[in-house]
């Protein structure tokens, strides 16, 4: 697939076939991910697995409570809500099935320090920089392959707790859970608000 088709297809998905992606294709997508850019030239990024249903199960039992709205409200969003508020109704009851019901969930992990929870300038943002562009490089290879990837970030102390349950060193941060499979064929899509380049530029001056 071409760049710019994989970049106007890409769409965050919550609805999965129950099928399974190759081993193959899996390190195609990982191996995208790591050819993203870095800052200090460092790739310090890591990957954990997950395929099994207990392992799912594990890992997602953080995040599990608090993410079911009344039916109610949803029903009432759904109909008359704003776009944003649409895409909330369909993304919060599927928070936990995104993830459990796709081929695999990869779990980014990115070395950090001390700085990156206490920024003090962008700057010392950058690992948290450098793994989002490793997640969208995620995304767009695997677009590329008719896959399609949930999203969800950990709240609260949802990541620390995922990070002790897989062994990841205490000095790797998880960045979010990551759903990569085969979207299903009556996969809700969510209307997006659409922006074009002539908006959004400001040439010289804002
Ligand atoms: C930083 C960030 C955080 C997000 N967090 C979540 C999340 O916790 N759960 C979820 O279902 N989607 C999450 N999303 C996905 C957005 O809802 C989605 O990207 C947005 O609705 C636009 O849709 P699209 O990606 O299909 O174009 C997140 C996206 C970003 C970039």
């Amino acid at each position: 697939m071409e760049l710019y088709e994989a970049i106007e297809k890409r769409r965050i998905v919550r609805d999965f076939e129950n099928k399974i992606v190759s081993d193959e294709i899996l390190e195609k997508i990982i191996n995208a991910g790591l050819k993203a850019p870095t800052h200090d030239h460092l790739r310090n990024w890591e990957f954990v697995i997950i395929k099994d249903k207990e392992d799912k199960e594990n890992v997602l039992k953080f995040g599990k409570q608090g993410v079911e709205p009344t039916l109610e409200i949803l029903k009432q969003t759904l109909e008359d809500g704003t776009l944003q508020q649409k895409m909330y109704a369909i993304a919060m009851p599927r928070q936990y099935s995104m993830l459990y019901n796709a081929s695999h969930i990869i779990l980014p992990f990115f070395k950090s320090n001390a700085k990156v929870m206490k920024p003090v300038s962008v700057s010392s943002l950058n690992p948290f920089a450098s793994i989002w562009c490793v997640i969208q490089n995620i995304f767009l290879s695997a677009t590329a392959e008719g896959l399609a990837c949930s999203m969800r970030i950990p709240v609260g102390e949802e990541g620390l707790n995922v990070a002790k349950i897989v062994n990841a060193p205490s000095n790797y941060l998880l960045s979010c859970y990551i759903g990569l499979g085969y979207p299903a064929c009556d996969n809700q899509v969510v209307e997006q608000v659409n922006y074009n380049a002539k908006q959004k530029m400001h040439f010289g001056k804002w």
